[in-house]
């Protein structure tokens, strides 16, 4: 396959390796340079605006419908979503005003996080209210409208599931993947998550499935989940190739990117299975020494070639092995390696 990328900065990491138009997304006439010539269009991205994805699909086929991107834009749009096909999520409220505030304050209690609607990633546009107290500055952080409250979810552990649909809307589903956050951000992945039982997975499948076919979905899709006891409510959905599934690269009989691409080109979907028990860890903010890293055995490097920067996501580094004993050893190994201090 070839490819060509269309990206507002000329520093996207995709131009290492494709050819690279660099434009805004609502740029019509770049959308048709871009357009020309292809035999279809996929994003990896979330925040494409939906009327370019729309603009895109008039002139070839676009995967995955820009359905997909308009339900996960807005989290209130994104949590009626789910709860309309039966899929639990913490409880939340819409909030446009300081008095809305008040009100989602006394129905959902505290604590509870505020959140802005649109563009949040990693944490940012996210408050979290411990105290009532706080309910102002939380209201000024956040700087606007539209908002959303949400209940505090004290969850034993967060997990995502990882699936792929192809055309004719076959399915293949990812172990449950572990996923540690520190600050909003994804620090480190476990797959298959400790101690996974077959009920867990098949309840996050019917989430995934329930998702997947009610926009007709094609590519692979990843959704977040909080496990309390044996329930998993969905927090949310990313309609793309995401960060807890980057161990399938070294870790699965075939990585969540090339069944993207098989599922996007119409081609069968490949095997999900593990080859082994997968840990993957976000290089952040600093570039460790590669030497360090691969001394480490194991385990395998990926840098995106983007410029250092305080909390950016800057690569990965992902070790398998046959037991998970060993696991948690490279975890430790990794971890003075990149100067991380969570606990595995
Ligand atoms: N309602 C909640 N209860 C508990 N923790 C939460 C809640 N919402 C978010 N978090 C924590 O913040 C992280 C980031 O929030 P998320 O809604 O996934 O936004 P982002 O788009 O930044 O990933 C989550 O992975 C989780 O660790
Ligand atoms: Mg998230």
């Amino acid at each position: 396959m070839r490819f060509r990328t269309l990206d507002h900065s000329p520093e996207a990491p995709a131009g290492q390796l494709t050819e690279l138009l660099v434009a805004e997304f609502d740029d019509r006439a770049a959308l048709e340079r871009f357009a020309s010539g292809l035999d279809l269009v996929t994003y990896e991205f979330e925040n494409v605006p939906v009327q370019s994805a729309r603009s895109l699909a008039r002139m070839l086929p676009v995967y995955p419908p820009p359905e997909a991107l308009e339900a996960g834009q807005d989290r209130l749009a994104e949590k009626t979503f789910f709860q309309g096909l039966g899929i639990p999520t913490p409880s939340f409220a819409e909030v446009n005003s300081p008095a809305d505030l008040e009100q989602a304050l006394s129905t959902l209690g505290l604590p509870a996080v505020l959140k802005t609607r649109r563009f949040g990633y990693d944490g940012k546009g996210q408050f979290l209210l411990k105290e009532s107290q706080k309910r102002h500055a939380a209201w000024q952080a956040l700087g606007g409208v539209p908002l959303l409250l949400e209940q505090f979810i004290p969850f034993e552990r967060e997990l995502s599931i990882l699936a792929a649909r192809g055309r004719a809307g076959e399915t293949a589903f990812y172990p449950l993947v572990e996923n540690l956050h520190r600050d909003g951000m994804l620090r480190r992945s476990i797959a298959p998550a400790p101690g996974l039982t077959a009920a867990l997975q098949s309840q996050a499948e019917s989430y995934a499935e329930r998702v997947m076919s009610a926009l007709d979905y094609v590519g692979v899709i990843a959704i977040e989940l909080f496990q309390l006891e044996d329930r998993l409510l969905a927090n949310e959905m990313a309609p793309r190739v995401h960060n807890s599934g980057h161990w399938t690269i070294e870790g699965a009989a075939t990585s969540q990117f090339e069944n993207h691409l098989r599922a996007v080109a119409g081609l069968p979907l490949g095997v999900t299975a593990p080859r082994g028990y997968s840990a993957m860890l976000n290089i952040i903010g600093a570039i460790p020494e590669a030497r360090k890293v691969l001394e480490v055995e194991g385990a395998h490097l990926h840098l995106y070639g983007k410029a250092a920067r305080i909390r950016r996501k800057l690569g990965h580094v992902t070790v398998v092995c046959d037991d998970a004993r060993s696991l948690d050893e490279k975890i430790e190994r990794l971890k003075q390696v990149l100067d991380l201090r969570f606990e595995i």
